[in-house]
């Protein structure tokens, strides 16, 4: 058996980190382990403008823990008055790494997101031009859709034929948690990737439902059946270099979590990489795991590899995470995968 493994340090294609005080309070979590990562724009108000990204990144270079080394890689988020303008000025300064589709209403924070997609392509058009990537929540949001179906409904009704339209615009699809986007992102000749969540690796859509209800399982987009879940995890273990991890990692403190409105996300920075080691040693696959975690991601985005490394190893006592975290906002509940965690980064 395996007892240890060694992996360029990884990246984390998908995080949202907050701002003020629970960014203060997540950040470390991250910037133990990953060398980067994707910083979702979705603060209220949201980081509309490269001016607000700049700043965004100066709050997270301040919140960095001592001696930690951390690179923010800044996203806007879209809107139908976002300035093509200002978009390419914020890629070519190296700013910007990409630019995030929340269509309205699909999320946390996201009223201020697209609802007219023929007002977003002047952007999009511009992006496609620069070669600046798209992030992709997909779901639509129109009430006649199953919430289980949003992802299926909006690659047919969204997706394919934005990229039919734009076939230059480089995509990703972050978190997907469907066979039908798994199939779709293999499908595409060019210009797609995907991002995958921690935690669709690990449950379905059983977590949140079976037994009560489960607030700390829930995350938009929502788990899936087993079927979906199974996917993931064979797109994700295939070494596809078009497959690579997104946490998602989206801490709410509790008392927002726990209520009659419960936010969605679920909190994963802190015991990601031994959730993943557990999950790709289920699946004959810990060779594919830096590919996974380390290797892909940047090769799609056009960075070089972490030089640093990372050694993971299996003990016989199961590592002991927090079941939850304190932070000046509040606490904020640990993801549990509901089984012992044996991987741990030394
Ligand atoms: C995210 C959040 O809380 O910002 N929530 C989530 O369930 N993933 C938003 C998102 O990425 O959808
Ligand atoms: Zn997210």
């Amino acid at each position: 058996m395996t007892t240890e493994l060694t992996i360029r340090r990884p990246d984390d294609w998908h995080l949202h980190l907050r701002d003020g005080a629970m960014l203060e309070g997540v950040i470390g979590d991250t910037s133990r382990h990953f060398a980067r990562a994707i910083i979702m724009p979705n603060l209220v108000p949201p980081v509309v403008t490269t001016a607000d990204a700049a700043a965004y990144r100066d709050r997270i270079l301040a919140a960095l823990p001592e001696g930690d080394r951390f690179e923010p890689l800044m996203t806007l988020y879209l809107t139908e008055h976002t300035d093509p303008d200002d978009v390419e000025a914020g890629y070519e300064s190296g700013l910007i790494r990409a630019v995030k589709l929340y269509p309205a209403g699909a999320t946390t924070n996201s009223h201020g997101g697209v609802r007219d997609m023929d007002k977003a392509m002047p952007v999009l058009e511009r992006m496609a031009k620069i070669g600046l990537t798209l992030c992709v929540h997909g779901e639509v949001t129109t009430p006649d859709v199953d919430i289980f179906d949003r992802e299926a409904v909006f690659i047919e009704t969204v997706l394919d034929p934005l990229r039919a339209r734009l076939p230059e615009l480089r995509v990703t699809m972050e978190h997907v948690t469907t066979k039908n986007g798994v199939d779709y992102i293999k499908s595409a000749k060019a210009n797609l990737a995907g991002s995958i969540t921690t935690h669709h690796l690990i449950i379905n859509r059983n977590a949140i439902l079976v037994g009560g209800i489960k607030p700390h399982y829930y995350c938009l987009p929502v788990a899936k059946r087993e079927e979906h879940r199974l996917a993931l995890r064979a797109a994700a273990t295939s070494g596809d270099g078009r497959f690579f991890l997104g946490t998602d990692s989206a801490p709410h403190v509790d008392p927002l979590k726990e209520c009659a409105c419960g936010c969605a996300g679920i909190y994963t920075s802190i015991n990601t990489m031994s959730c993943l080691a557990h999950v790709f040693e289920e699946e004959r696959a810990l060779d594919k795991l830096e590919a996974f975690a380390s290797l892909n991601g940047p090769a799609w985005y056009g960075l070089p590899a972490n030089a640093e490394t990372i050694r993971l190893v299996r003990r016989a006592q199961p590592a002991a995470f927090p079941a939850k975290i304190e932070t000046g906002a509040g606490p904020v509940t640990v993801f549990d995968p509901m089984f012992p965690l044996h991987w741990d980064v030394a």
